[in-house]
């Protein structure tokens, strides 16, 4: 036979622990998002003969707020881009066709705002 004091006092504890567990995950959740490591807000890219990108790294943040995005293709580090491409990960222009311009492109269609599609708007001697 079942023991209703027992059973009742079991669904109490199970409360508990899953007060706990969610109080645990929320404080790891927080603190994850205030150690998050969002790197520099204004970046330069090598753009080669072209001049370079100056590449507004903040604006894109909040405005995507995806980090993958971006980051699933290279790392979150500065000079990542062109580490990929020294070893052949990457082709060059790659993520200027792929990512900056494509998104850039999609955007202008969809009538949203956006950022520059023309050489010279992206490219600074
Ligand atoms: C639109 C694209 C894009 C998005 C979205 C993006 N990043 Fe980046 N991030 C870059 C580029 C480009 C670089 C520089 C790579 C290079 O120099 O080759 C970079 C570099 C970085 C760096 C190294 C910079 C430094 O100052 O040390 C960190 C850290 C970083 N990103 C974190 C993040 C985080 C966290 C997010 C999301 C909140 C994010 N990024 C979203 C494009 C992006
Ligand atoms: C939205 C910004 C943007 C626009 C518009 C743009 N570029 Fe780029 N370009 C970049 C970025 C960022 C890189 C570096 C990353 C890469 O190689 O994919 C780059 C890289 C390049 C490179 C490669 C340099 C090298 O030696 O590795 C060339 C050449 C280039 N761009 C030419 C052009 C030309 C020509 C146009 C116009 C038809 C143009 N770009 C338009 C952002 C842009
Ligand atoms: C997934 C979409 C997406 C990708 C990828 C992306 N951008 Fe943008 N970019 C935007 C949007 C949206 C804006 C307009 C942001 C705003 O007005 O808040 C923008 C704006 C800009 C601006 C203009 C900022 C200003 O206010 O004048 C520049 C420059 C720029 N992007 C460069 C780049 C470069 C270089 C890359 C590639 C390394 C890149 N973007 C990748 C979506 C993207």
């Amino acid at each position: 036979m079942k023991n209703p004091r027992r059973s009742t006092n079991f669904r109490w504890n199970l409360r508990w622990v899953l007060l706990l567990v969610s109080g645990v995950m929320l404080f790891c959740g927080l603190s994850m998002a205030e150690t998050l490591n969002k790197g520099a807000a204004e970046i330069r890219l090598p753009g080669g003969e072209r001049g370079d990108v100056p590449f507004p790294h903040l604006q894109h943040q909040n405005t995507l707020k995806d980090c993958n995005i971006c980051h699933s293709l290279f790392p979150q580090k500065i000079g990542g881009i062109a580490d990929l491409i020294q070893k052949g990960e990457l082709g060059k222009k790659q993520v200027m066709d792929e990512h900056c311009k494509k998104c850039h492109r999609g955007k202008k269609a969809a009538g949203e705002k956006t950022g520059p599609v023309t050489c010279s708007k992206c490219h600074v001697k």
